[in-house]
């Protein structure tokens, strides 16, 4: 049967698609056609991901307002970058936020956050995603007065030093024993992040509860 289907499709296509030698020269061009278009995507995405690119702002974004907001023609939350709001109140150069948000990515990566936290939605789903962590309406909402503290940045640096004193859902974040020094590049890193234009990712921030 199966020899009966392949002399009936030889018949039907004729000589040329039987011939190997085909098949093997449309593999090799549509691979070559494929990296090109790759090169492309891979260098055009520069544009976008790199700090002080078209989605990621620079490191010293820090110092401003982050708010975010519904953007119609886009059907998705952008950040909005808005006036000057120094984090812990203090206006930082961008060599200074650099070295301060690269320090926060050390601690980040050393307490392995992504064994139960998502970033960009990579990680792990113990606790919630962290990307826009920083514009969750639960620190002025829940967390700044169960802390007693006045700002935000306050909140969240006595949230990460003592989360189990703080808890606010049926899981439970471990104390990870995070100095003060520590605490302050971490929240400096979740604020940095959450300037960055995710095209709306996670959907439904802000609205679908944790
Ligand atoms: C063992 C799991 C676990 C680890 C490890 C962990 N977390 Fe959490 N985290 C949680 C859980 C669970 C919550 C929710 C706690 C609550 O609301 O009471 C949470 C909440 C948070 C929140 C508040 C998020 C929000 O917007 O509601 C932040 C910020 C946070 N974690 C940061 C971190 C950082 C930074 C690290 C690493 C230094 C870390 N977490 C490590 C489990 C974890």
């Amino acid at each position: 049967m199966s020899s009966e289907i392949a002399d009936t499709v030889r018949a039907g296509v004729g000589g040329d698609l039987a011939d190997p030698v085909f098949w093997r020269a449309g593999a090799i061009a549509t691979t070559a056609v494929m990296l090109v278009i790759l090169a492309f995507l891979t260098i055009d995405s520069y544009r976008y991901i790199s700090v002080g690119g078209l989605n990621v702002p620079k490191y010293d974004v820090i110092n401003q307002h982050i708010g975010y907001e519904f953007n119609w023609s886009r059907h998705a939350a952008v950040p909005v970058i808005g006036g000057p709001e120094p984090l812990f109140g203090h206006k930082v150069t961008e060599a200074e936020a650099a070295d301060l948000i690269l320090k926060g990515k050390f601690v980040i990566q050393s307490r392995a956050c992504m064994d139960c936290h998502t970033f960009f939605g990579n990680g792990a789903y113990y606790g919630p995603d962290l990307t826009k962590s920083w514009l969750d309406p639960a620190w002025p909402q829940i967390w700044m007065p169960m802390t007693g503290k006045t700002t935000r940045e306050d909140a969240m640096v006595e949230f990460l030093m003592r989360p189990d004193k703080y808890p606010t859902w049926d899981r439970r974040m471990p104390n990870l024993r995070l100095t003060e020094a520590e605490a302050h590049a971490a929240v400096a890193y979740l604020k940095w992040l959450s300037a960055i234009d995710t095209n709306g990712f996670p959907a439904n921030f802000g609205q679908a509860g944790k």
